[in-house]
Protein backbone atom coordinates (compact mmCIF):
# COMPACT_ATOMS: atom_id res chain seq x y z
CA UNK A 1 0.00 0.00 0.00
CA UNK A 2 1.46 3.43 -0.80
CA UNK A 3 1.89 5.42 2.16
CA UNK A 4 1.83 9.44 3.00
CA UNK A 5 4.39 11.16 0.34
CA UNK A 6 6.38 12.20 3.31
CA UNK A 7 7.55 9.10 3.47
CA UNK A 8 9.41 8.83 -0.10
CA UNK A 9 10.26 12.73 -0.26
CA UNK A 10 14.10 13.64 0.70
CA UNK A 11 14.01 17.22 0.21
CA UNK A 12 11.48 19.70 -1.70
CA UNK A 13 13.47 20.65 -4.98
CA UNK A 14 11.62 23.39 -6.16
CA UNK A 15 8.91 24.90 -3.64
CA UNK A 16 5.44 25.45 -4.78
CA UNK A 17 6.36 29.29 -5.14
CA UNK A 18 9.29 28.93 -6.63
CA UNK A 19 6.81 27.10 -9.60
CA UNK A 20 4.89 29.47 -9.96
CA UNK A 21 7.17 32.48 -10.17
CA UNK A 22 9.11 30.52 -13.05
CA UNK A 23 5.64 29.81 -14.89
CA UNK A 24 4.29 33.48 -14.93
CA UNK A 25 7.97 34.35 -16.42
CA UNK A 26 7.28 31.54 -19.27
CA UNK A 27 3.95 32.31 -20.15
CA UNK A 28 4.82 35.84 -20.39
CA UNK A 29 7.93 34.96 -22.83
CA UNK A 30 5.74 33.30 -25.13
CA UNK A 31 2.65 35.52 -24.83
CA UNK A 32 5.54 38.20 -26.32
CA UNK A 33 7.13 35.46 -28.62
CA UNK A 34 3.68 34.37 -30.44
CA UNK A 35 1.57 37.70 -29.67
CA UNK A 36 -0.63 38.07 -32.39
CA UNK A 37 0.20 35.00 -34.19
CA UNK A 38 -1.55 31.51 -33.63
CA UNK A 39 -0.71 29.42 -30.60
CA UNK A 40 -1.85 25.47 -29.76
CA UNK A 41 -0.27 24.15 -26.75
CA UNK A 42 -0.31 20.37 -26.91
CA UNK A 43 -0.21 18.68 -23.75
CA UNK A 44 1.68 15.24 -23.29
CA UNK A 45 -0.21 13.35 -21.08
CA UNK A 46 -0.37 12.80 -17.92
CA UNK A 47 3.25 14.30 -16.31
CA UNK A 48 2.47 17.51 -18.07
CA UNK A 49 -1.20 18.17 -16.82
CA UNK A 50 -0.24 20.49 -14.17
CA UNK A 51 2.24 22.66 -15.68
CA UNK A 52 -0.20 23.02 -18.62
CA UNK A 53 -2.74 24.48 -16.09
CA UNK A 54 -0.70 27.12 -14.75
CA UNK A 55 0.76 27.62 -18.14
CA UNK A 56 -2.20 28.90 -19.55
CA UNK A 57 -3.11 31.23 -16.84
CA UNK A 58 0.22 32.65 -17.47
CA UNK A 59 -0.11 32.82 -20.70
CA UNK A 60 -2.01 36.60 -21.82
CA UNK A 61 -2.82 36.04 -25.64
CA UNK A 62 -5.04 33.50 -27.01
CA UNK A 63 -4.43 29.83 -27.38
CA UNK A 64 -5.89 26.82 -28.31
CA UNK A 65 -5.15 23.51 -26.14
CA UNK A 66 -4.49 19.46 -27.19
CA UNK A 67 -3.26 16.75 -25.59
CA UNK A 68 -1.53 13.14 -26.54
CA UNK A 69 -0.26 10.14 -24.60
CA UNK A 70 2.75 8.42 -25.80
CA UNK A 71 4.02 5.14 -23.73
CA UNK A 72 6.70 5.42 -21.07
CA UNK A 73 8.11 2.65 -18.80
CA UNK A 74 6.03 0.64 -16.35
CA UNK A 75 5.42 0.74 -12.89
CA UNK A 76 8.74 0.36 -10.96
CA UNK A 77 10.86 1.26 -14.01
CA UNK A 78 13.16 4.44 -14.09
CA UNK A 79 14.42 5.08 -17.14
CA UNK A 80 12.63 5.15 -20.70
CA UNK A 81 14.03 3.42 -23.77
CA UNK A 82 13.60 5.67 -27.11
CA UNK A 83 10.81 2.97 -28.22
CA UNK A 84 8.00 5.22 -27.50
CA UNK A 85 4.30 4.30 -28.68
CA UNK A 86 1.37 6.79 -29.53
CA UNK A 87 -1.20 5.91 -27.05
CA UNK A 88 -3.54 9.51 -27.13
CA UNK A 89 -3.30 10.89 -30.65
CA UNK A 90 -4.68 15.07 -31.00
CA UNK A 91 -8.11 15.60 -31.45
CA UNK A 92 -7.51 17.97 -34.29
CA UNK A 93 -5.30 18.80 -37.43
CA UNK A 94 -1.85 20.56 -36.73
CA UNK A 95 -1.33 21.24 -40.19
CA UNK A 96 -0.02 25.17 -40.28
CA UNK A 97 -0.45 25.95 -36.61
CA UNK A 98 2.33 27.30 -33.74
CA UNK A 99 2.45 24.07 -32.35
CA UNK A 100 4.36 24.34 -28.84
CA UNK A 101 5.11 21.18 -26.58
CA UNK A 102 4.12 20.90 -22.98
CA UNK A 103 5.80 18.75 -21.35
CA UNK A 104 6.29 17.77 -17.58
CA UNK A 105 10.24 16.72 -18.21
CA UNK A 106 13.04 15.74 -20.72
CA UNK A 107 15.59 13.38 -19.41
CA UNK A 108 16.85 11.22 -21.97
CA UNK A 109 15.12 13.24 -24.65
CA UNK A 110 14.17 10.27 -26.02
CA UNK A 111 10.56 10.52 -25.43
CA UNK A 112 10.56 14.10 -26.84
CA UNK A 113 12.21 13.28 -29.45
CA UNK A 114 9.45 11.07 -30.76
CA UNK A 115 7.02 12.91 -30.67
CA UNK A 116 8.51 15.77 -32.58
CA UNK A 117 9.22 12.97 -35.48
CA UNK A 118 5.85 12.02 -34.77
CA UNK A 119 4.12 15.68 -34.90
CA UNK A 120 6.49 17.18 -37.80
CA UNK A 121 4.85 15.14 -40.31
CA UNK A 122 1.80 16.03 -39.68
CA UNK A 123 3.75 19.46 -41.23
CA UNK A 124 2.88 22.43 -38.53
CA UNK A 125 3.56 25.68 -39.20
CA UNK A 126 6.39 25.32 -36.38
CA UNK A 127 7.07 23.01 -33.83
CA UNK A 128 8.68 24.44 -30.18
CA UNK A 129 9.17 22.80 -27.19
CA UNK A 130 8.53 23.76 -23.69
CA UNK A 131 9.43 21.71 -20.70
CA UNK A 132 9.16 22.56 -16.59
CA UNK A 133 12.28 20.24 -16.21
CA UNK A 134 15.64 19.74 -18.00
CA UNK A 135 17.38 16.76 -16.19
CA UNK A 136 19.95 17.68 -18.80
CA UNK A 137 23.22 15.46 -17.65
CA UNK A 138 21.21 12.37 -18.57
CA UNK A 139 20.63 13.56 -22.14
CA UNK A 140 20.84 10.85 -25.10
CA UNK A 141 18.64 12.02 -27.89
CA UNK A 142 20.01 15.65 -29.66
CA UNK A 143 16.56 18.13 -28.69
CA UNK A 144 15.89 21.68 -29.04
CA UNK A 145 14.38 23.08 -26.30
CA UNK A 146 13.06 26.70 -26.38
CA UNK A 147 11.40 27.05 -23.51
CA UNK A 148 13.22 25.37 -20.32
CA UNK A 149 11.87 26.11 -16.69
CA UNK A 150 14.59 24.64 -14.80
CA UNK A 151 17.84 22.20 -15.22
CA UNK A 152 17.67 19.77 -12.27
CA UNK A 153 20.21 17.24 -11.14
CA UNK A 154 20.38 14.08 -12.16
CA UNK A 155 17.69 12.31 -9.46
CA UNK A 156 14.36 10.96 -9.17
CA UNK A 157 11.83 13.38 -8.54
CA UNK A 158 8.14 13.55 -8.27
CA UNK A 159 5.18 15.92 -7.74
CA UNK A 160 3.47 18.72 -10.22
CA UNK A 161 2.64 16.26 -12.36
CA UNK A 162 5.23 13.94 -11.88
CA UNK A 163 4.34 10.68 -10.44
CA UNK A 164 6.32 8.21 -8.45
CA UNK A 165 4.35 5.03 -9.47
CA UNK A 166 1.34 6.95 -10.93
CA UNK A 167 1.26 8.76 -7.06
CA UNK A 168 1.73 12.52 -6.14
CA UNK A 169 0.68 13.70 -9.52
CA UNK A 170 -1.21 15.93 -7.02
CA UNK A 171 1.46 17.56 -4.86
CA UNK A 172 2.21 21.53 -5.86
CA UNK A 173 6.03 21.52 -5.17
CA UNK A 174 8.97 18.93 -6.95
CA UNK A 175 10.27 17.00 -4.30
CA UNK A 176 13.71 14.54 -4.96
CA UNK A 177 12.65 11.00 -4.19
CA UNK A 178 14.44 8.88 -0.86
CA UNK A 179 16.94 6.92 -2.61
CA UNK A 180 16.26 3.80 -0.89
CA UNK A 181 12.45 4.20 -2.02
CA UNK A 182 13.60 3.40 -5.78
CA UNK A 183 12.35 0.34 -6.54
CA UNK A 184 14.72 -0.63 -10.16
CA UNK A 185 16.73 1.18 -12.00
CA UNK A 186 15.57 -0.19 -15.18
P1 LIG B 1 12.85 10.57 -21.50
O1 LIG B 1 12.25 9.90 -22.70
O2 LIG B 1 13.98 9.79 -20.89
O3 LIG B 1 13.24 12.01 -21.77
O4 LIG B 1 11.78 10.53 -20.36
C1 LIG B 1 10.74 11.37 -20.34
C2 LIG B 1 9.63 10.88 -19.43
O5 LIG B 1 10.12 10.07 -18.35
C3 LIG B 1 9.00 12.06 -18.78
O6 LIG B 1 7.97 12.58 -19.59
C4 LIG B 1 8.51 11.49 -17.48
O7 LIG B 1 7.22 10.93 -17.67
C5 LIG B 1 9.48 10.40 -17.15
N1 LIG B 1 10.49 10.83 -16.17
C6 LIG B 1 11.80 11.09 -16.38
N2 LIG B 1 12.43 11.45 -15.27
C7 LIG B 1 11.49 11.45 -14.30
C8 LIG B 1 11.54 11.76 -12.89
O8 LIG B 1 12.57 12.12 -12.30
N3 LIG B 1 10.36 11.62 -12.24
C9 LIG B 1 9.20 11.24 -12.85
N4 LIG B 1 9.12 10.94 -14.14
C10 LIG B 1 10.26 11.06 -14.87
MG1 LIG C 1 6.00 13.10 -19.37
Amino acid sequence: MIQDYQDYLDEVLISKDALQARIRELGEEISRDYKEQDLLLICILRGGVMFLTDLMRAITIPHNIDFMAVSSYGVGARRSKGNVQIKLDLTAPIEDRNVLIVEDIIDSGHTIASVINFLMTRRPKSLRVCTLLDKAERREADVPIDYRGFTIPNKFVFGYGLDLDEYFRDLPFIGVVRADKIISED
